[in-house]
């Protein structure tokens, strides 16, 4: 199977994850409970770069480089390491790429930096596979891959589940990663226990039909599975009272227990657990995190020789190029200007123009950001009327760009249609009126800036901001993090 970086769940089909990735880890088990280790082979190398503390993640992969008899480097804080002296994360990763690392592990607080390492790599030549052993508060998917074959191996099934997290469901990225994994499942209720301070973002909530949420553990009863999360004291900006005060509600203890099936649920937690586990109840039966955080070095295993595998391969095709654009309306140039003509409403705002280009359906507010990005592209030229706030039966009010005697590129074209899923382009030429839209959403580059300022695009100069233009709004492209039009447009 053609996978090659493990950065975000998001980049795998749910046939990856489920139909090919968790089997292929699952073939592994048996393999490493034997314990016979693979000859020794130091043409292959994993490099570790863990910028944050890991105990399972780091010694799982390394455990799962040593079975396979990899050569293995470990590079555990970023004191140990360049970084200190503010070398980008980019730069450090074309060093061990050049040293011929074919798989790069990486953790960081810096959200989507993973992402922005591989896609360098790869436009750069270097044959390497990316893992991302976590990236802030965004992801961590190979933990992810690890819970599911927990699950699997303990439960059989991942449709027709009831599943409660509770802890710190805002800043936890295991908890993430897993949500965008179930959420391609069948039947699947979710139950959010935690306090308001570190409720789960809508974003991950609006995935799913059937959500429950609240601050009390009793609500967890009806649940298969009960997932864990240490309240991520480090991520935290303000307040530490009011959550110390609050977090502390919310142990696992032998109180809790009794809120919980006796049989049929599993307990999971990534680890490490602070408080939200009591010690007493570590042996309980349902409490499998020790089998769970087994399953990360068959897991890893996988991942490391599917990551060597396919690490000549390309795994960042150009969205603008995949997104096609659609002409969704084609008249004669005379019957478009009798239609402006009988136009009450739009003549009174503007004439019609016979050759150029009409950016047409622009939420209201933004042509002028719009404009000055097209300044920038084009240096001024051509841009003859931004019309704002002109009554629209669509959207009450919209803005409209008309730019006489000019025609936009593909790549601009893409970006602005991309930008909101209202904006048409009207293309007059040739005494023709054309009126295109988006197929699918595409890549917005050049306009716009994360607001996340944990997102690697606003830590290393060399990272552009570059966005998804969904229907809700645009998503950072590198922090997953999802905006609306006017929070990025700043
Ligand atoms: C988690 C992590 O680093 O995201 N641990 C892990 O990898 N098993 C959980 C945490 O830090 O709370």
């Amino acid at each position: 199977m053609a996978i090659k970086n493990f950065i975000s769940i998001n980049d795998f089909t749910s046939n990856e994850i489920f139909n090919i990735l968790v089997p292929a880890s699952r073939e592994w088990v048996p393999i490493i409970r034997g314990r016979k280790l693979m000859p020794e082979d130091h043409s292959k190398k994993v490099v570790m770069l863990f910028f944050e503390p890991s105990t399972r993640t780091k010694s799982s992969y390394w455990e799962a480089a040593r079975f396979l008899g990899w050569e293995r480097e470990i590079v555990s804080s970023e004191e140990a390491s360049s970084l200190a002296k503010k070398e980008s994360i980019a730069n450090t990763a074309r060093m061990y790429a050049l040293y011929n690392t074919d798989v790069l592990v990486i953790r960081t607080k810096i959200e989507g930096a993973q992402k922005f390492a591989a896609e360098i790599l790869e436009r750069e030549g270097y044959e390497v596979s990316v893992q991302n052993a976590g990236d802030g508060t965004n992801q961590h998917p190979t933990q992810t891959l690890l819970d599911l074959l927990t699950i699997d191996v303990k439960i059989g099934r991942f449709d027709d589940l009831t599943i409660g997290f509770w802890g710190d469901l805002n800043f936890a990225r295991t908890v993430h990663s897993m949500l965008n994994a179930l959420s391609h499942r069948r039947n699947i209720k979710i139950v959010l226990v935690s306090p308001k301070e570190t409720s789960l973002q809508l974003q991950y909530k609006k995935k799913f039909s059937d959500v429950v949420e609240g601050d009390s553990l009793e609500l967890l009863a009806p649940c298969d599975i009960v997932y864990g999360s240490r309240f991520q004291l480090e991520r935290h900006g303000s307040d530490m009272v009011t959550l110390n005060r609050e977090m502390k509600k919310f142990q696992l203890n032998s109180k809790a227990l009794g809120y919980l099936k006796k049989d049929g649920v599993i307990i999971l937690h990534p680890l490490p657990y602070d408080f939200e586990i009591s010690p007493e109840i570590r042996k309980d039966k349902r409490v499998i995190v020790d089998d769970q955080a087994w399953c990360g070095v068959p897991t890893r295993t996988n991942c490391l020789s599917m990551g060597y595998e396919n690490k000549g391969r390309k795994a960042f095709g150009n969205l603008r190029e995949k997104c096609e654009m659609e002409v969704v309306r084609s008249i004669g140039l005379d019957e478009y200007l009798e239609e402006r003509h009988q136009k009450k409403i739009d003549k009174r705002y503007f004439y019609p123009i016979t050759n150029g280009t009409v950016i047409d359906h622009i939420p209201r507010g933004l042509a002028p950001k719009i404009r000055s990005y097209l300044y920038g592209r084009f240096s001024g030229q051509g841009v003859k009327h931004i019309i704002e706030d002109v009554p629209s039966q669509k959207q009450i009010f919209k803005d409209v760009l008309v730019f006489e005697d000019m025609f936009l590129d593909e790549g601009t074209t893409k970006a602005i249609l991309s930008f909101a899923p209202t904006i048409t382009l009207n293309i007059i030429k040739d005494g023709k009126f054309e009126k295109l839209r988006l197929s699918n959403p595409a890549i917005i580059e050049g306009i716009g800036v994360c607001p996340n300022t944990n997102c690697i695009t606003n830590k290393d100069p060399e990272a552009k901001p570059k966005f998804i233009g969904r229907e809700e709004g645009p998503e950072c492209f590198y922090c997953e993090k999802q905006f609306t039009r006017e929070e990025v447009l700043i």
